[in-house]
Parts: C-alpha cells; sequence; structure tokens
C-alpha cells in the first residue's frame, strides 16, 4: 500500500542554515508550525493545505531568516522568496497560501 497523499496548496520551505538560525530561524520555524497546527492550516489536518519543511541555506545569509514558497497557481509553478522573515510576515504568507491568494509583496525578492 502506498503512503497516503496529502493535497496542498502550497509549499513553505524556512531556512535553518546556521545565519539564519542565528537570526531566529529556530524559534520562527516552531512558532510558525504552532500557528498552523491552532489553526488548521496545517496540510494534515481537516480542511488543512500547508505544508512546511526545515530548509538547509537558501543562498541569503546576511538577509535571514529566509523563507521561500513553491505553489501551482493559474496553471504554472510559482516560487516566492522572501528575506528578513519574522511571525507576522511568516503568517501572512501561510494565509495567501490557503486561500489561494497573491503572496505579500512584503520582504520578497527574486522572480516576479
Ligand atoms: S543560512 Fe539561511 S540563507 Fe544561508
Amino acid at each position: 500500500m502506498p503512503p497516503k497523499y496529502f493535497s496542498t496548496r502550497g509549499h513553505l520551505l524556512v531556512c535553518q542554515g546556521p545565519n539564519c538560525q542565528a537570526r531566529g530561524s529556530v524559534l520562527l520555524q516552531k512558532a510558525l508550525w504552532n500557528h498552523l497546527e491552532r489553526s488548521s492550516l496545517a496540510y494534515y489536518k481537516r480542511g488543512g493545505s500547508v505544508r512546511l519543511t526545515e530548509s538547509g541555506c537558501l543562498g541569503a545569509c546576511s538577509f535571514g531568516p529566509t523563507l521561500c514558497v513553491y505553489r501551482h497557481r493559474n496553471g504554472a509553478l510559482e516560487e516566492g522568496w522572501y528575506a528578513a522573515v519574522d511571525f507576522p510576515l511568516a503568517v501572512q504568507i501561510a494565509g495567501a497560501l490557503h486561500e489561494e491568494a497573491a503572496l505579500p509583496g512584503e520582504g520578497k525578492y527574486g522572480p516576479e
């Protein structure tokens, strides 16, 4: 029997490289998990749709904590890259994934 597949609306990756950890990414990851759990946004909750994974270095070490997000939207793969992410911004990004809304512009860098 194959593993259970959970359909999701987006995947968040929070950098846990040493530079981002020095800027608070461990606490950010924990706080974001708690939020996804309590708000039932986590992919394994009823009605939930968001995945969250720890990432290795995302290549923007002087601008952490960094976070990237991937999702399918309007028939294409969309990516979002964020620098200096704090908890309120992480919550906004997760909410945009769940609601299939536009990603927040604050802290965003990289491809449009
Ligand atoms: S350690 Fe996070 S971007 Fe490099």
